[in-house]
Formats: C-alpha cells, sequence, structure tokens
C-alpha cells in the first residue's frame, strides 16, 4: 500500500478530532444537531488550519445514517463514500486549478437537481478567492436563490479577496492559528500512534516552525521521520530542516553583546563549515531578534518563534542589554543581509558585516545601566514594567497591530488608526476613538472589521484577545469601562484623551 502523508492520514473526522477552533465547532455542530445549518458558509484563514476537514466534516453530518449529537458516524456508507471523496453529493471544486469558470457553469446546471445519494448535496469551494469575475458573478446567482436541500461551503485563505456580495450572503468563520502549545500536543499524539518517539523539545521545535498550521506541523514531522527514523530530537529536526539551533543564536546574539567580533566570526565560520548557508544564518538570526525584541515587550506570553524554553535565559538576560530601537535596527539588518544573500550565495563576508554591524550597534552604543533602570512609580503598584518600558511596548504592539492590519485590509487600517491604543490587560484590548470619530468607532465594531483586527490581535500575541472599543467622549456610556481601564494601566495610560 502506498505511504499516506500523516497530514492525510490524520485529517480529522469528527467535530471532537478536530484541534483548536473550538467555537467554530460549537457553533456549527449545534447548527447541525438544531437543523439550524446555513445555505452558504465561508471558511476563512490561514493554511492548514482545518478548514476543508470541517467542512467535509459538516458534509458528513448532513448525510450520515446514523448521525449521533451532531457528529458523523465514519462508518455508514455515506460516511465512508465522503471520507473517500466518492459520495455524488458531495462535490469539491478546486478553484485555483482552472479558476471555475466551466465548473461553477456546471454547479449553475445540476444544483437544481434533487441529491442522488444522500439527504443534502454539500458544495466545497476550496480557494474560493481564485475564481475569475465571471465565476464569482454565477455563484452569486446560485447562492441567492439557493434550491433546498443544497449547502455551500467557501474556503479561502485570503479572506480580503472575496467580494463584499458573495461574502454578505455567506455566514462567515474566522479560522485561527493554532498555538504551539496545541501543536505540540497534536505532535505527541500522532507520533505516540505511529510509534514514533518524539523528544518534547523536537515536538515544540516543529510547532513553532509550523506558524500555526498543522498540515505543516505534521509534514515536517513526516519529513524528519523519513530521514530519521522512529526517534526523532531536537537535533534532527534542526539537521533535517537545515535550522540554525537556537541557542547557538542567542550565543552569537551574547557574542555582539560584548563586542567581542573574535567570538562572533569564529562561530560563523563553525556553521558555514556544518554546512549551514550563509542566508539562511542571517534570515534564523533576524526572526531570533524578532523573539528577543517580543519578549522584552510582552515577556513570557509573547508568542516565540524560534526560542525554545531553554533559550528563555538567555533572553532575560539580553533584554536588560538592548534598546528596542536598536533591536529594530538590527533586525533591519539581519532581515536585509538574509536577502541579499539569497542572490549571493555562499558570500562569507555579507554574513560577517551583518553580524559585526550589529555588535557595533550593541555593544559600542550600550545604553547606560543607570539610564534604564526601572522607576517604581506610586502609580503602579504593580511589579513589573515601569511606565517607560509600557509605553514602548505599547507602541510596539500597536504598531505591529496597524502593520498586519493593513496588510489583511486597508479600509480596516483606515478606520483603526484614528484610534489610540490604551492598553492590554489579559484578554482584552483597549482601544479609544476621541469625539469626531464615531463614525470609525462604529464601523469597526462590525464584524468583519473586527475580526480582521482580532485576528492579527492572535496572530502577534499568540492568544485570543478581545477588542474593546471605548467612546471616550460619551462619559455616560463608557464611564465604567475607562474606569476599569484606569484601574488597570493607571491614570498615564487612559489619560491620552484630552
Ligand atoms: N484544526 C485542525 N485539527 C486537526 N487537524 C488539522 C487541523 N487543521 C489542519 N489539520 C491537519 O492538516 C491537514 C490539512 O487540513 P485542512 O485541509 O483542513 O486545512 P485547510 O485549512 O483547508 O488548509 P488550506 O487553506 O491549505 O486548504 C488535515 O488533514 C489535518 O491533518
Ligand atoms: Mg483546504
Ligand atoms: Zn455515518
Amino acid at each position: 500500500m502506498a505511504y499516506l502523508a500523516l497530514y492525510r492520514a490524520w485529517r480529522p473526522r469528527t467535530f471532537e478530532e478536530v484541534v483548536g477552533q473550538e467555537s467554530i465547532v460549537k457553533a456549527l455542530q449545534n447548527a447541525v444537531t438544531d437543523n439550524k445549518i446555513a445555505h452558504a458558509y465561508l471558511f476563512s484563514g490561514p493554511r492548514g488550519t482545518g478548514k476543508t476537514s470541517m467542512a467535509k466534516i459538516i458534509a458528513k453530518a448532513l448525510n450520515c445514517e446514523q448521525p449521533a449529537a451532531g457528529e458523523p458516524c465514519n462508518q455508514c456508507s455515506s460516511c465512508r463514500d465522503i471520507n473517500q471523496g466518492s459520495f455524488m453529493d458531495v462535490i469539491e471544486i478546486d478553484a485555483a486549478s482552472n479558476r471555475g469558470i466551466d465548473e461553477i457553469r456546471d454547479l449553475r446546471e445540476k444544483v437544481r437537481i434533487a441529491p442522488a445519494q444522500g439527504k443534502t448535496k454539500v458544495y466545497i469551494i476550496d480557494e474560493v478567492h481564485m475564481l475569475t469575475t465571471e465565476a464569482f458573478n454565477a455563484l452569486l446567482k446560485t447562492i441567492e436563490e439557493p434550491p433546498p436541500a443544497v449547502v455551500f461551503i467557501l474556503a479561502t485563505t485570503e479572506l480580503q479577496k472575496i467580494p463584499a456580495t458573495i461574502r454578505s450572503r455567506c455566514q462567515s468563520f474566522n479560522f485561527r492559528r493554532l498555538t504551539t502549545e496545541e501543536i505540540a500536543e497534536r505532535l505527541q499524539q500522532v507520533a505516540g500512534s505511529q510509534g514514533i518517539e518524539l523528544e518534547e523539545a523536537a515536538g515544540g521545535l516543529i510547532a513553532r516552525r509550523a506558524n500555526g498550521g498543522l498540515r505543516d506541523a505534521l509534514s515536517i514531522l513526516d519529513q524528519v521521520q523519513a530521514y530519521r527514523g522512529g526517534r526523532i530530537s531536537k537535533q534532527d529536526v534542526i539537521d533535517t530542516l537545515g535550522l540554525v539551533d537556537d541557542l547557538f543564536l542567542a550565543e552569537l546574539v551574547d557574542a555582539a553583546l560584548k563586542g567581542d567580533a573574535g567570538v562572533l566570526v569564529e562561530k560563523l565560520n563553525q556553521a558555514l563549515m556544518q554546512g549551514k548557508e550563509a542566508g539562511q544564518i542571517a534570515r534564523e538570526a533576524g526572526y531570533y531578534l524578532r523573539d528577543l525584541l517580543l519578549f522584552s515587550q510582552l515577556g513570557k506570553q509573547a508568542g516565540l518563534q524560534i526560542a525554545s524554553q531553554e533559550a528563555l535565559v538567555y533572553l532575560e538576560e539580553q533584554k536588560k542589554q538592548v534598546k528596542t530601537s536598536q533591536l529594530i535596527e538590527a533586525l533591519r539588518i539581519m532581515m536585509e543581509a538574509a536577502d541579499r544573500l539569497r542572490f549571493s550565495e555562499g558570500n562569507k563576508i555579507l554574513l560577517e558585516i551583518a553580524f559585526l554591524q550589529m555588535a557595533n550597534l550593541f555593544h559600542f552604543q550600550k545604553a547606560k545601566p543607570a539610564e534604564e533602570k526601572p522607576v517604581q512609580t506610586s502609580r503602579s503598584p504593580r511589579p513589573g514594567p515601569d511606565k517607560k518600558e509600557r509605553e514602548q511596548g505599547k507602541d510596539q504592539l500597536w504598531t505591529y497591530l496597524l502593520a498586519g492590519v493593513k496588510e489583511q485590509k486597508i479600509p480596516t487600517h483606515a478606520l483603526l488608526s484614528q484610534g489610540k491604543l490604551l492598553g492590554l490587560r489579559e484578554d482584552i484590548l483597549y482601544v479609544g476613538f476621541r469625539k469626531g470619530y464615531k463614525f470609525h468607532k462604529e464601523r469597526l465594531e462590525e464584524k468583519g472589521n473586527r475580526d480582521i483586527v482580532e485576528n492579527v490581535l492572535k496572530q502577534i500575541l499568540k492568544r485570543e484577545v478581545k477588542l474593546e472599543l471605548i467612546f471616550l467622549d460619551e462619559e455616560q456610556h463608557n464611564d465604567i469601562i475607562v474606569r476599569k481601564a484606569k484601574e488597570l494601566f493607571g491614570e498615564d495610560i487612559v489619560e491620552i484623551i484630552e
């Protein structure tokens, strides 16, 4: 029998088996049990987070001969056929393959024919953003007058490319990136049942590298297993993927902080001798600096991409020795070097220059410790970062957030940029709007916009954070929230508004 890739073999087959996406699972499962399935759904979110899997689960739940509590049985012939992709009434269309014109035309003709095999016809249209305008229009017509017993599930990684006319006719669900912990846990589960011994640090590393996608994580596991067999250590993952060890990067940054050019050059040589590519070293150093930057602003709750648990001791020390502005500058230097090294492979000098620049920046323009000593003010009884540091952290988060939102959707960015970040406390980010920005605030409250902002927040902070918009002029309406924000952040932060 042909080898089935892990990510295929481990496609969740019931709602219960889906990792994360709790609120979506709950809503859809309830819709199935209460018989309140919508005619059209739009699933958006990053690659490999469960969109297609969820679509198939719904298709099964709607056609299963013996469903229980909204779950498909995966035993009956309908369930089995759907799992194998041979069920006539579940039609999968990949819009990416030929931009869909023929398929959608075909769909318009056949959609009115009653289900042949099952109870409900389910059209799953993947990568729906790739449809041509013509195909979109045809699809729209069909969705507008949906025949009974037909459900459309549209899936996309690029929500902003879906016309508003389509969006407004679908019930939308935004799939989030999975957290490193969720991915690591699933990897252990899969490895365990496959008889693979996956070292915890190795699982953690794969999870961090997968960047929120479970398919990528399982593919990496597959790849490492193919090279290394049934026992996988962190080093195996590093070697298979050609990565640079995070602790090695930590030591490079230490050398830069000490201004030790000798050690730097020697270590770089060592990595090159081991066959690491110069561009890769610079890029990974950039990722490490990004982790350090995030860690210095957000502490342990920052979603670190490179740094493992063992690297935290380095991060803790290093963050005291650099200023945010220096980190940003060093990050820029590394990313530029990585870019240039892509086109001049093996150029050792370029790599060395980048690291020496970083050393110069960190060591010779070092902040005097006295300057950076945290000052405890009476207003901040909580131990932790002082006011200046908190302000810097806030600026940083706001900058990231605005940039991320802008990438997703410019109009949403335009709305958000008129607000002011008041602060982040636990799972709520408070943003205030001044007099005259009622329109902006109200538009931002709309689900589509709010989802974009919350999704970007999720990406930055690697956890669910709700957006709370405060209208600062209407004291009577927001009194409580403002008071609460004041309690949480102190006067200084809330008082930005006249
Ligand atoms: N939430 C999840 N729970 C469990 N497994 C998942 C999840 N998301 C992804 N996977 C794993 O990744 C594989 C691919 O997932 P799926 O096809 O559902 O992703 P997708 O969101 O449709 O991605 P794409 O946008 O690339 O089409 C699944 O077969 C499964 O192994
Ligand atoms: Mg998919
Ligand atoms: Zn069944």
